[in-house]
């Protein structure tokens, strides 16, 4: 039966015959130019794929003369592509053209041929025609990155779908298959770099940079190379103390900047494309720089250092913040903590340093505003990073489709070079003429069978690499393409999958968190409500709701000056009560329960309202499922059945805390009467 470890490879069987016959047709006979392990990878691919979708095996010629229906290969392998066509392929692009039932596919790398030939395995998915195509495609973003929590325990931090799919028992695992599915799932959506240990980097994976794992770490790299995906590690900063026995990991000191290069030099040894280092430092009590009086850029700039003769380059993560904050401090906000650490080093980091940064202040809030920093450090590499993981956001047992969420974040205009500056110009590196950026994001995957726990939530992973790879795919075009590749044919599941997923974040935010105020979750594992349970916590997290309001003040005028970190428009848009938007508005005002908001109903009615319609909406959900029983396969609907019947029964159980909560805080009864828990 099915399971969904096909994910959206499913290659389901055409039943179109006029279709099928054309499809046929151009692929009588392939020609695929050269032998690399890349380029195997896209031959096997391509059979794999079209055996499934079409039932046939199309016969390989080599080259023998004769003219094959479909020809495949390099630019440099491919002799009849037009100029214009090369010139406009950049790195890991590719063009797929079609005449006279005759079609080309021609990547400028091998890379881009792989590419090339998911596209048009999408293409048959989609069950477009093949006629007079015209396709030229180039990655907007030159990061593609996925970065897994995985422990060498094989648990996963924040990881929703099981353990580990890379280590069992503090060693890196000997199912080498299913590593190679994932790097097949990867690079159909055009990932191209992974980070697969814990940005918290424990006691054993310290030592995946030693002799000790470095040829298991490289196993799994050569299985990630064949797909075009590079390697990267997480270190520890302490390593030169852990591992080195020196006493200290003072980015100045000598010896640890001869350990480290000495370090470097053995990784590649035995991972000659290693990818370079992620580095989670000074942060949540990782070790850093800061222990020994140094800065971020000091301290990056010693790794890269020692990375840069092998073309290695550091991902420094920007969530640095002070975590053991006291509640009755009203001055510390930790919403500036990254760009009060990171704005005044513009300019000092070498260019193999990349910053990490999250998409907002916070922490993958449901809804929170866009960091401040993307776009205010125009002489320093930046890069974004998403979370997939669906952490506060359902934990995969709930349904929420972030792709819109993802969409808002890389449209949003930072007016950092005036306007039109919008994140995703700054993170592909155009608005400032960056040496490298991109994206990337916190898988959602673990070793459930379904790869993502609830099946649904594969559709944030596949969104997530396709938006990585062009920001400007709509919403609609991405979803549409997910939908289709994974439940086929039939419109009427279609359109109900593909309204359930573009609905359910709003559905998700209007029954959790209203008005942009986060953190209502239990402590911890961070799953169900808990409006106080971050109040008065070190984490800096806080909301101060009381007998009048809630919101935290971040104006200039009255605030904690968060504000002025934008630039002058949304400075003015965020400031002031009258502009600021209302889906933001307790993230950056502290107003009565009574305040109008825009939409016209007080705050204390919008909470009301939201959390009794988000809670009917999550009912609906799994109405709308279950009214495809029978046209999906039972297996996997039984599946989403299951978690969107625990969704519906712990919307109510969200939807009454928070009711409950705030009509005790506020005394305001609810408009309409409905049921709220005196
Ligand atoms: C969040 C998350 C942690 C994680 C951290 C990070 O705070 O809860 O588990 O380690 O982010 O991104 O480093």
């Amino acid at each position: 039966g099915e399971t969904g470890y096909e994910t959206w490879l499913r290659y389901e069987e055409i039943t179109d015959s006029a279709l099928h016959t054309q499809y046929r047709a151009y692929f009588q006979t392939i020609e695929i130019k050269g032998n690399s392990p890349i380029i195997e990878s896209a031959k096997e691919e391509l059979m794999q794929g079209l055996r499934s979708l079409l039932g046939v095996t199309p016969k390989c010629l080599s080259a023998t003369g004769e003219q094959a229906s479909c020809l495949i290969g390099t630019i440099a392998d491919v002799a009849e592509v037009s100029q214009a066509i090369k010139e406009r392929l950049r790195e890991e692009g590719y063009a797929i053209y079609s005449e006279k039932g005759r079609l080309v596919l021609v990547g400028k790398t091998e890379t881009g041929v792989l590419y090339g030939t998911f596209h048009l395995l999408r293409l048959l998915q989609m069950r477009d025609h093949l006629h007079d195509l015209r396709i030229v495609e180039n990655p907007r973003n030159q990061l593609r990155m996925i970065n897994e929590w995985d422990n060498m325990d094989g648990s996963i931090e924040r990881g929703y779908a099981g353990g580990s799919i890379f280590f069992e028992h503090n060693k890196v695992t000997n199912n080498l298959q299913r590593i190679k599915d994932y790097a097949r799932i990867l690079s159909s959506i055009g990932i191209n770099a992974i980070a697969f240990n814990n940005v918290n980097v424990h006691e054993e994976e310290t030592k995946l940079i030693t002799r000790k794992f470095l040829p298991d770490v490289a196993k799994v790299a050569n299985i990630f190379r064949q797909y075009g995906i590079k390697t990267f590690l997480s270190i520890n900063y302490a390593s030169p103390i852990q591992l080195g026995k020196l006493e200290t990991a003072d980015p100045l000191d000598e010896k640890v900047r001869a350990w480290w290069k000495e370090t470097v030099a053995d990784i590649y040894r035995y991972i000659p494309d290693f990818g370079g280092f992620l580095v989670k430092a000074d942060s949540e009590h990782r070790p850093g720089p800061f222990t020994y009086g140094r800065n971020h850029a000091e301290g990056a700039n010693m790794l890269a250092e020692a990375l840069a003769p092998f073309g290695g380059i550091v991902l420094w993560r920007c969530f640095v913040y002070n975590c053991l904050q006291d509640w009755r401090d009203r001055k510390t906000d930790r919403a500036r903590a990254a760009y009060d650490h990171f704005k005044p080093l513009d300019g000092l980091f070498h260019d193999n340093v990349v910053l990490q940064i999250k998409n907002g202040p916070m922490d993958f809030q449901v809804r929170e505003p866009v960091s401040p920093l993307f776009g205010a450090m125009p002489k320093t590499n930046q890069m974004l990073e998403f979370q997939i993981t669906q952490e506060y956001t359902g934990q995969q047992k709930h349904l929420c489709y972030l792709v819109p969420q993802w969409k808002e974040i890389l449209d949003f205009d930072t007016f950092a070079n005036g306007k039109e500056s919008p994140v995703k110009s700054i993170v592909d590196g155009s608005q400032y003429d960056y040496k490298v950026s991109g994206i990337t994001a916190v898988s959602n995957v673990g070793n459930d069978e379904n790869w993502t726990g609830h099946l649904l939530a594969q559709a944030n992973l596949y969104g997530y690499g396709r938006l990585t790879w062009n920001p400007n795919l709509s919403t609609e075009e991405v979803t549409t393409e997910w939908t289709r590749a994974t439940f086929g044919d039939n419109e009427e599941v279609i359109q109900t999958i593909h309204e359930m997923l573009l609905q359910s974040w709003l559905i998700y935010e209007s029954y959790t968190a209203p008005l942009g105020v986060g953190w209502m979750v239990e402590p911890g594992h961070h799953y169900g409500p808990n409006v106080d349970g971050y109040e008065y916590s070190v984490w800096g997290t806080y909301h101060y709701a009381d007998c009048h309001g809630i919101g935290v003040d971040r104006t200039v005028a009255t605030g904690t000056g968060y504000t002025a970190q934008y630039f002058a428009e949304n400075y003015e848009l965020y400031e002031h009560l009258e502009t600021c938007p209302d889906s933001l508005l307790l993230f950056f005002h502290h107003v009565p329960y009574t305040h109008k908001l825009k939409s016209g109903v007080t705050v204390i009615q919008h909470i009301y309202d939201t959390h009794f319609s988000g809670a009917e909406q999550a009912e609906q959900l799994l109405e709308s499922w279950r009214s495809l029983e029978g046209k999906v396969d039972s297996e996997r609907f039984q599946q989403v059945l299951e978690r969107l019947e625990h969704q519906a029964e712990h919307a109510k159980e969200w939807r009454d805390v928070i009711n409950t909560y705030f009509y005790r805080k506020s005394g305001i009864p609810d408009e309409k009467k409905r049921t709220i828990y005196p």
